[in-house]
């Protein structure tokens, strides 16, 4: 077939994570967004509850990120970043630093979450060797963490679904223990109470796998992906303290925790601890081109760096990494946050969120609530015999009374864009709360 448009043809796109047949049947097309709101291809509005998949932190069609990016484009549309520079890309890992925690002042610039995860752990791996300690290969993850779907990310993630079609993983990795309880933590609002000692089993693999071969422990300060789950009180200060007695680096992912999700600049803010690798994505560009950083302590790239001999440092890099066009966004971007304080705005409007998220407490199957920063995890007990299959025919509900939700398993997760007031808090969780009914 030689006919350059078949518009309506859906067999040729193999969608991603997606249950194609079922999508296929029933397409659900977006056509439009501008700030809070997605239009559907048939003019239906749809209030975006979940900034996209957790990126559009600004909202949507932001003018100055599309002029920037089109600025862009017209005067430089690629150049390499091997052996050769350009200065946007220097401009944007710079901002990128002024938002980072103290002292994570180097970035290395990648185009996805996924690529971030890999890159960090390729890092702390080289980190090491640098060092002199090319023994520490292990990497722990935990137990439902998400880092995306690379080999190292995904090995290091503890999500069974997204590993068992693939046979091994990556060597040397273990998993500490998830940090859900809900007999002891159920509807916590905030970091929950219990389980901080679930970071003290990071003593456990120590003892197991020995100290000195263990070179990094990569978490979610907040898992999102997996259905959200706060670390309970103290729970990443213990992680921090046992990583510094073993000389073990700590990885914050923060892709989804970044850029003002939880009303501070990165979460690591937020709750109070600094990893010594953070990643990022998503939020960094307000998703309007891909992009992704990896953001390390200024030690870390020193001894990479500085402990080289003569030529290229770190044999790693992505063709686009640092590309003008995300570089220009990721710019346009961090302006916004700083001129409209994001971060500050959806710290104002959490604690409304909040309560508009357990008052969803005493509907039909809700077993659990929790949140933090502009993000609430809302779960329902499972159908009998038939996981996921509630959550599905809330979201079905959601979508067509006009609200965009997320859901995990049989847990919803709402993270509107920071720009959110109250109003879009009102429809969003009026919205949800009648489809929990009618999934009841
Ligand atoms: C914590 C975390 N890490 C990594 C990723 C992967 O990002 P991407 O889909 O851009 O590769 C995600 C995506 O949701 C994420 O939440």
């Amino acid at each position: 077939m030689n006919e350059i448009s078949r518009p309506n043809d859906l067999d040729a796109f193999w969608m991603p994570y997606s249950d194609n047949r079922y999508f296929k049947s029933h397409p659900r097309m977006l056509a439009r967004a501008e700030g809070m709101t997605y239009w559907t291809a048939d003019g239906k509005e749809v209030l975006d509850g979940t900034s996209g998949l957790w990126c559009c932190n600004a909202g949507h069609g932001r003018k100055e990120i599309t002029e920037a990016i089109q600025k862009q484009a017209a005067v430089m549309d690629f150049a390499p970043t091997f052996q050769l520079g350009h200065p946007i890309a220097f401009e944007a890992a710079a901002r990128v630093a002024e938002v980072t925690p103290e002292g994570l002042d180097r970035v290395f610039f990648t185009n996805s979450g996924s690529e971030s995860a890999d890159t960090a752990l390729k890092i702390a791996l080289a980190y090491h060797r640098a060092r002199g300690e090319s023994q520490r290969v292990r990497l722990i993850g935990r137990e439902r963490g998400y880092h995306g779907v690379g080999f190292g990310g995904m090995s290091v993630g503890g999500i069974g679904g997204n590993r068992k079609q693939f046979g091994a993983m990556l060597p040397y990795v273990d998993h500490l223990p998830h940090t859900h309880i809900p007999t002891m933590n159920a509807f916590s609002r905030g970091q929950p109470k219990y389980g901080v000692e679930l970071a003290g089993r990071l003593e456990d693999l120590v003892a197991l796998h020995g100290a000195d071969t263990i070179a990094a422990v990569m978490v979610e300060p907040m898992a999102g992906s997996t259905g959200v789950l706060v670390p309970p009180k103290d729970y990443l200060q213990r992680l921090r303290q046992i990583c510094d007695k073993y000389g073990i680096l700590l990885i914050f992912d923060e892709v989804i925790t970044g850029f003002g999700r939880l009303g501070t600049n990165f979460g690591s803010e937020r709750l109070g601890v600094t990893p010594d690798i953070l990643t990022m994505a998503k939020g960094l560009t307000n998703a309007a081109v891909p992009m992704g950083g990896v953001a390390v302590r200024n030690g870390i790239y020193d001894a990479i760096v500085g402990g080289a001999p003569d030529g290229i440092e770190l044999f790693h890099g992505y063709t686009y990494s640092g590309h003008p066009l995300a570089a220009a966004a990721a710019i346009a971007t961090l302006e916004l946050h700083r001129a409209e304080d994001l971060p500050g705005r959806a710290k104002a409007l959490e604690p409304y969120f909040e309560e508009a998220a357990h008052a969803l407490r005493d509907l039909p199957n809700v077993i659990d609530i929790r949140n933090i920063g502009l993000v609430a995890g809302i779960e329902m007990a499972p159908r009998p015999g038939r996981p996921t299959a509630r959550a599905t025919d809330v979201f079905r509900k959601c979508f067509d009374d006009g609200l965009l939700i997320r859901t995990t398993g049989d847990i919803i997760a709402l993270s509107p864009p920071l720009i959110a007031e109250k109003s879009h808090v009102d429809r969003m969780f009026g919205t949800l709360s009648d489809a929990i009914k009618a999934a009841a």
